[in-house]
């Protein structure tokens, strides 16, 4: 074959394989087998290594990757590359239908609805129909060069069917089917895999080989046309999206023309029910207004369109493992089942344990531990389990039941009448205790910065915080004395508990953990009883005259102030300082147990001061002497009590401890 036989056979050859692409990958209608076109490839890649002068920028050769970049260089855009605003709801997707409606003084407006596809918006440069340069987005203005990736994505045209020149955007992806055999291929070389089909596209676009690229089954939508040559007379995102089908790209067959609002609605339904069928990942719906003049009537913020949104999907879904099923000890003793999950990304976060609520959940959903199941994140925060994927169950899979004695402080847990939940019943559990702490320094409670899971857990098994009284008595040394804490940080949870110590009433009604008792519930009972006192001692009758309080509230809240380790917490927090609301009159109450009574102290008191202990003493009727006689009623001791001890004891004194003491007081 002579040179101008190979040049004019060539020209067949490429003009054959990037016809048969077109009907291959954009009209999904092939005419001839992959083995006639593998031949045709194979015929292709002969002659353009026989003579490599005769390869044209064009050529399908590209697809299999030529040779490296030591580098990625800078396109800068010649449109800014703009993101879009995205809304989450209905009520947000009105405000938008309403606020075009106003700007352009018109009854109903016509969309054009697409899939968001999770990928990666790249821009295709073309000129006289010849694909030229290819880039990321960058930061909108400036992207990355990667003409050299992007040239072996067999559904990107190197050649247009007109000989326009252009700038194409579209969206590159990788199907969710060719990243799972992707991932498991890298998993049996000992590859490490990608989170996510999206993570997987975004890495192959970044390799320096073209031929990592172009062995990865990247794909590509497109969406947008700037017209270079100001030739092609285009007025509508509609129109567009047509002739760029006809230019040789492949458009996504989802996308809809939309008047009005309730068919944008209806549109977004129906690709939300229908995610999980499509092949590839989206995560929402773009709408974008029809009309270019329109559009150029609105104009753009500095950041997006304002004739465009990205209505996202409420909660993106994912596959992951159930590894296990532990039980969590919450601060009212409920015992939660929590799957501890393959950690999986998932709307944007790793997800790594979903909470199963109860026993009754688990038997409806039939969840076992190394089960397959489907994830989603409710409101788009917190995980949840959605099902169980049961066909891949493989038979080694474990039934979990719950436990009969809690895994905190090993006593029977109970289910009580009525409820879902099973509980653990004892008010000294020490997962309840740490559970409390938290949620008293939590942000919407006294807010305590520092006072997290870890510290708490920390102060609780040092012993130093056994409720949250304890937490305002807290010393310098003995802080900075714990692992990982050191002077300036105990000096800073004493300031952010100093700081704790004003805020307002509702607070500390919400910070006392009080079951049922919510942020709302708590500033209504504080904005009635102003007074913490009050409010330990109202009766249900009041407390049901109060709007939004009803018996399961009222109750539980006279349960949780007669207990008596309920009584000894109020009394250390009032001790310390703690804001109780306003101020109520006639505090002293003479009390039947101090009244005319004599005490003396002896060693060192760990929760007041002698000053404190004799104000404790008086104020209740009763009087402190120095030294122990026949006459003397009780002998308060603390750490390291001297002779007084002695001699207390011949003369037969009550001798009474701190806890003893404590207890005194509150009754
Ligand atoms: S239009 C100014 N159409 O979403 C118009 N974008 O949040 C901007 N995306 O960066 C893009 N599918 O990566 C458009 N059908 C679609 C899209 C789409 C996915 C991505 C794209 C863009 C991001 C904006």
């Amino acid at each position: 074959m002579d040179r101008q036989e190979a040049s004019k056979r060539l020209e067949e050859l490429r003009e054959q394989i990037n016809r048969h692409n077109y009907y291959y990958h954009v009209l999904d209608n092939p005419r001839i087998s992959d083995a006639e076109f593998d031949n045709l490839m194979r015929e292709l890649l002969e002659l353009e290594a026989l003579a490599p002068d005769l390869v044209t920028p064009d050529s399908p050769s590209r697809r299999v990757g030529g040779e490296p970049v030591s580098s990625f260089g800078e396109v800068r855009h010649r449109v800014p590359m703009l993101s879009l605003e995205n809304i989450f709801s209905e009520e947000e997707l009105g405000n938008f239908y309403r606020r075009l409606q106003r700007s352009l003084e018109q009854e109903e407006l016509e969309f054009v609805g697409e899939p968001k596809i999770d990928g990666l918006a790249v821009s295709l440069y073309y000129e006289n129909g010849i694909f030229r340069q290819g880039a990321t987005r960058g930061d909108g203005y400036t992207g990355e060069d990667i003409t050299h990736n992007l040239s072996t994505i067999w559904n990107i045209p190197l050649h247009l069917r007109e000989k326009v020149s252009a700038e194409v955007r579209g969206e590159v992806f990788m199907a969710r089917a060719d990243f799972q055999d992707l991932n498991l291929k890298r998993a049996e070389l000992g590859l490490a895999t990608f989170a996510n089909p999206r993570n997987a596209s975004a890495g192959s676009l970044r390799q320096l080989d073209p031929k990592i690229a172009s062995a990865r089954p990247l794909d590509i939508f497109a969406y947008y046309l700037q017209d270079l040559s100001g030739t092609i007379g285009l007025h509508t995102q509609w129109q567009t999206l047509e002739y760029l089908q006809k230019l040789g790209f492949r458009v996504n067959p989802q996308v809809s023309l939309l008047q009005g609002l309730d068919e944008i609605l209806d549109y977004y339904r129906r690709l939300e029910s229908r995610k999980a069928q499509l092949p590839y990942d989206i995560d929402g719906v773009v709408l974008k207004l029809n009309d270019f003049a329109k559009q150029q009537q609105l104009g753009y913020t500095s950041r997006a369109p304002r004739w465009a949104v990205a209505y996202k999907f409420s909660a993106e879904e994912e596959i992951t493992t159930i590894k296990d099923i532990k039980v969590n000890v919450g601060r009212t003793g409920t015992i939660t089942p929590v799957a501890e999950l393959e950690p999986v990304l998932l709307a944007g976060s790793v997800v790594k344990r979903a909470s199963l609520h109860n026993e009754d959940i688990i038997k409806e959903k039939n969840v076992m531990i190394g089960d397959k199941v489907v994830i989603h994140k409710a409101g788009d925060i917190i995980p949840e389990i959605v099902r169980v994927i049961e066909g891949e169950r493989t038979g080694r899979e474990r039934s979990f039941e719950m436990p009969s004695l809690c895994p905190s402080c090993q006593k029977e847990v109970k289910r009580l009448l009525g409820e879902a939940a099973l509980k653990c019943l004892n008010p000294a559990c020490p997962a309840q205790l740490v559970e409390r702490i938290i949620h008293f320094g939590s942000r919407g409670g006294m807010d305590i910065e520092g006072l997290g899971e870890s510290l708490a857990l920390q102060l609780y098994e040092a012993g130093l915080v056994r409720d949250v009284g304890d937490l305002y008595y807290l010393q310098k040394n003995e802080l900075a004395e714990l692992e990982r804490m050191g002077e300036k940080s105990a000096q800073n949870l004493l300031e952010a508990l100093e700081k704790s110590r004003t805020k307002p009433l509702y607070r500390l009604v919400y910070a006392l953990g009080i079951r049922f008792v919510g942020e709302r519930t708590s500033r209504i009972l504080a904005g009635h009883f102003r007074n913490l006192d009050r409010l330990a001692h109202s009766n249900t009758e009041e407390l049901l005259s109060l709007e939004e309080i009803g018996p399961k509230i009222a109750s539980s809240i006279k349960e949780f102030f007669a207990q008596q380790e309920t009584r000894i917490i109020i009394d250390k927090l009032k001790r310390s300082g703690v804001n109780f609301g306003e101020k109520i009159k006639d505090e002293k109450t003479v009390s039947a147990v101090f009244k005319d009574k004599s005490f003396v102290l002896t060693g060192s008191l760990i929760r007041y001061n002698r000053q404190e202990a004799r104000e404790l003493i008086e104020s209740r009727g009763g009087k402190v002497i120095n030294s122990v006689s026949a006459k003397t009623d009780y002998l308060l001791t603390g750490e390291n009590p001297g002779s007084k001890l002695k001699k207390a004891q011949e003369l037969g004194i009550t001798i009474v401890t701190e806890e003893d003491f404590l207890k005194m007081i509150i009754n």
